[in-house]
């Protein structure tokens, strides 16, 4: 009785394949939008140019280092690309939640430390090896190694970083210390990070998709379309910034009530709508506060909840991925419901399941209809009635949650019946494919001489 009476709370969040089709369409859009000369400025999806003008042919080679910060990791990495295969040693270094919030300088010279005791214990202290750095906030890319943080996103919000030249900020904290320094850098999105590691092993890899922390994608363009930027020859990869759909009330008619208080309780309200519907930071809360509501109209935990489930974030989206486990999930549910101080009984712990798989699946949904839009783009791009293509993917709801890459995989096949795509996780992460970044920026350059 009680699952039928959780229905009504539940409907605004189970999207139809109509309406998933509805937001590809706007989504289309809003690309086209972000992609124009003249309409980039005001558009929501903001489609930046990265100035990757290929992915790898596998002929790269050589040594990098490379930084990967704005996931749940910060990482520093040495990469060797040789012949036979690519070896990478790397270390996470934490960065303490202040420093997230606090002085920018403060966090570059952060940066900058890590990666000196890095370098030190590598004993690479020497050679000035070139930088790939996967930065994964949304910058105005002027050239591969100029790169202006439009904003922060996600958990960081330093202040003084916002306009300026990340590049310039990194370079400066390194010099400061005077013990150590770097060849040249290569600025680099994750997503871009990601589709460049996964397309050493894929040559079909053309784009790249992040469901993690946040959530984005990055994809090959035609430079002809690619407006902003001199040149119709090619292919330029677009860092779409996805996340920012939905800011200008495109989106209003499917969020619901919870959508929009999550969103008000964000340290950067009214920005990143479609993100925070979507990702890790956002949706173990949607969940918590499903709950809270669940509970005041007498349909949980009989009537009551818990001090700290009334804790904002108390319900990280780690609960989801244990609760929704096919074998384990009942007894988990069960687990975390006793930690979290709730007086639970059987049809509770149903409840509780299924609200998180409907907040999940929402999510996988969405997704699926905004890479199935990518990908029909590209495909409409070249003229095809087929297109056979590979995303590289990387973010711990995508890796970690039971069902969420099934749930996605299904959708986009509905979605882009012409569009034919395989999914291809990175290995470790997407610093080794700034590296790549990197080489592949040295062989064009060889190429050309
Ligand atoms: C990592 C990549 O593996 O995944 C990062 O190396 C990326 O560049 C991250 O930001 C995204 O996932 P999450 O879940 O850590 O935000
Ligand atoms: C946020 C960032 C974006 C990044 C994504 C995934 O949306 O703005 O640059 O790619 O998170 O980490």
């Amino acid at each position: 009785q009680r699952l039928v009476e959780v229905q009504p709370y539940l409907q605004p969040f189970c999207l139809s394949a109509q309406q998933l089709q509805d937001v590809s369409a706007r989504l289309q859009k809003d690309l086209i939008r972000g992609l124009g000369k003249h309409t980039h400025h005001k558009a929501p999806v903001k489609m930046l140019p990265t100035f990757v003008r290929a992915t790898p042919d596998g002929s790269e080679r050589g040594q990098f280092l490379a930084l990967d910060l704005g996931g749940t990791n910060f990482r520093v990495l040495h990469v060797r690309v040789q012949k036979d295969g690519q070896e990478t040693d790397s270390k996470i270094c934490a960065i303490p939640q202040e420093m997230m919030q606090g002085p920018g300088e403060q966090l570059f010279d952060h940066i900058a430390a890590c990666l000196g005791d890095f370098i030190m214990a590598q004993n690479l202290k020497e050679q000035s090896l070139p930088l790939g750095f996967t930065f994964s906030f949304p910058c105005e890319q002027k050239e591969i190694d100029k790169s202006i943080l439009i904003r922060w996103t996600k958990g960081f919000n330093c202040s003084g970083v916002e306009g300026q030249d990340v590049v310039k900020l990194l370079k400066e904290a390194v010099h400061r210390r005077r013990d150590y320094d770097i060849g040249p850098v290569a600025m680099v999105n994750d997503t871009v990070g990601t589709m460049m590691s996964c397309g050493y092993k894929d040559q079909r890899c053309e784009i790249g998709m992040i469901i993690g922390t946040g959530t984005n994608a990055c994809y090959m363009e035609e430079m002809r379309n690619v407006q902003r930027v001199e040149g119709n020859d090619g292919r330029m990869c677009i860092n779409t910034e996805w996340g920012g759909f939905g800011d200008d009330g495109y989106l209003d008619d499917i969020r619901t009530e919870f959508d929009v208080e999550v969103d008000r309780t964000s340290i950067n309200a009214g920005v990143h709508i479609f993100e925070k519907m979507i990702s890790g930071m956002y949706l173990g809360e949607i969940v918590r506060l499903l709950l809270l509501r669940l509970a005041a109209d007498g349909l949980l935990f009989d009537g009551r909840t818990s001090e700290v489930l009334r804790r904002p974030s108390s319900f990280p989206t780690k609960f989801m991925s244990d609760m929704e486990e096919k074998d384990t999930g009942q007894e988990n549910t069960q687990n975390i419901l006793t930690e979290l101080g709730l007086n639970w009984d059987p049809v509770d712990v149903r409840v509780v399941r299924l609200v998180c798989a409907t907040v999940s699946s929402r999510s996988a949904h969405l997704c699926a209809a905004a890479l199935a839009t990518v990908a029909d783009r590209i495909r409409a791009n070249r003229g095809l009635d087929h297109l056979k293509i590979t995303v590289g993917v990387d973010g711990t709801v995508y890796r970690k949650h039971p069902t969420f890459s099934q749930r996605l995989q299904a959708m986009v096949r509905l979605l882009a019946p012409q569009c034919d795509i395989s999914f291809l996780v990175s290995e470790d992460g997407s610093g080794k494919g700034a590296a790549m970044v990197t080489a592949v920026s040295q062989r064009l350059a060889l190429q050309s001489r």
